[in-house]
């Protein structure tokens, strides 16, 4: 299974270890290294099988060598995946991130990782302790730069008004944004949008964070199976990936979808549904780039707060120029970004 995976891959290197401690497979997927070292999160999950956490790595790390090279920062992309049996907590929880830390520290530099679904800044604390200056978002305490979702809610606010000018002719003042997942970046796009004029809609499964965010944002709520079919003139995927799909693109009743999530397409085909709708998507590894500018750019290229507002508002002018290339190509704005961030790495030194 592995072997059929990794064959159908255009990545450089995968590497696996079994960690029979706690049964966890450990995969690391460096999809290119021509811009710079690998980076890219590290997801811990449960999946059915290993082989969907060695998928699910795949997929994520070829995103992040589009996402690095069209924030232009000088990395290329990679991703971890922890796939776990459950989700380990206290001493459990450590050791594995000290043994994983081991893992990182082996690829000498090639392999640098921050926090991504189900793990966090103290994991990220503990990881560092054995795979020092390869690790971004440690806690603020421990001399890291802390959350990234912020800074991620924050360029997608920015790539969603941009989104909006060009898609709608206006800002979203006045516009109905519904925000599916209330979380880390969910919930402070709320606050951007509320503070913006925008009328907020808000979905979790977690209904005490729905609840918080609507009062927050003076919103409405909708149950979590009704997000993608409610009407809205922006639909803002911050849960989860592969919710844009064969099934759910028909029933959509948005005319822009601007969010968060990884890999929000289900397949590169439905970039062309959405398109043939007339729905206007901004490609998630362009408009979610915020929390990889945060990380890097504060902790590694030592960026002050202005430098970094700076970086987070070019998002919504590189996803103008997406626009601009997918018009002109009579392509998906999926399909012109991948365009655009390989045309940025040939015109990089060839792969290291
Ligand atoms: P989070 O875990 O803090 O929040 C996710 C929220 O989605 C939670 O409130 C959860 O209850 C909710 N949720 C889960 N399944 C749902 C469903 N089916 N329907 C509605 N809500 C559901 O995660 P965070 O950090 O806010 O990230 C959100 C998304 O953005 C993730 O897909 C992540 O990969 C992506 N992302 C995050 C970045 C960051 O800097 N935190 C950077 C780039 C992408
Ligand atoms: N895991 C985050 C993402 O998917 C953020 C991140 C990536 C931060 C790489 C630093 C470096 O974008």
């Amino acid at each position: 299974m592995f072997e059929t995976l990794i064959a159908g891959w255009d990545g450089e290197r995968v590497v696996v270890r079994f960690d029979a401690p706690i049964g966890a497979w450990m995969f690391i997927c460096m999809h290119s290294t021509r811009l710079g070292p690998a980076g890219g999160g590290t997801r811990m999950k449960v999946y059915e099988s290993p082989a969907e956490g060695l998928a699910d790595a795949m997929r994520l790390s070829a995103a992040m060598t589009s996402k690095l090279a069209l924030a232009g920062l000088p990395f290329g992309g990679g991703k971890a995946v922890l796939a776990v049996r459950e989700i380990p907590h206290g001493d459990a929880r450590r050791e594995l991130f000290l043994r994983y830390g081991d893992t990182v520290a082996s690829l000498r530099g090639g392999f640098v990782t921050a926090p991504d679904i189900n793990t966090t800044e103290s994991d990220m604390d503990v990881l560092a302790e054995r795979a020092p200056g390869l690790v971004f978002c440690r806690s603020v305490a421990n001399g890291g730069s802390g959350s990234s979702a912020p800074a991620t809610a924050m360029g997608v606010f920015h790539g969603m008004r941009a989104t909006a000018q060009r898609a709608l002719g206006r800002d979203v003042d006045g516009l109905t944004v519904l925000v599916q997942g209330v979380g880390g970046v969910g919930g402070k796009l709320v606050e951007l949008l509320a503070r913006a004029g925008a009328a907020v809609v808000v979905s979790d499964v977690d209904a005490d964070r729905a609840r918080d965010a609507a009062a927050n944002a003076r919103g409405r709520i909708v149950p979590a199976d009704r997000a993608t079919e409610t009407e809205c003139d922006i639909y803002a995927p911050c849960a989860l990936g592969g919710t844009l799909n064969e099934g759910t693109i028909p029933r959509l009743r948005c005319r822009v979808v601007a969010g968060a999530a990884n890999n929000q397409l289900a397949t590169p085909q439905d970039g062309d549904r959405l398109a043939a709708r007339g729905i206007v998507y901004a490609p998630d590894f362009v408009i979610n780039a915020g929390g990889a500018l945060h990380g890097a750019g504060v902790e590694l290229l030592g960026w002050d707060d202005e430098r970094l507002a700076q970086e987070l508002a070019q998002i919504g002018d590189t996803l103008l120029e997406v626009y601009d290339r997918a018009e002109r190509d009579g392509t998906s704005t999926d399909a012109a970004a991948k365009q655009f961030a390989e045309e940025r790495l040939s015109a990089a030194s060839p792969a290291r």
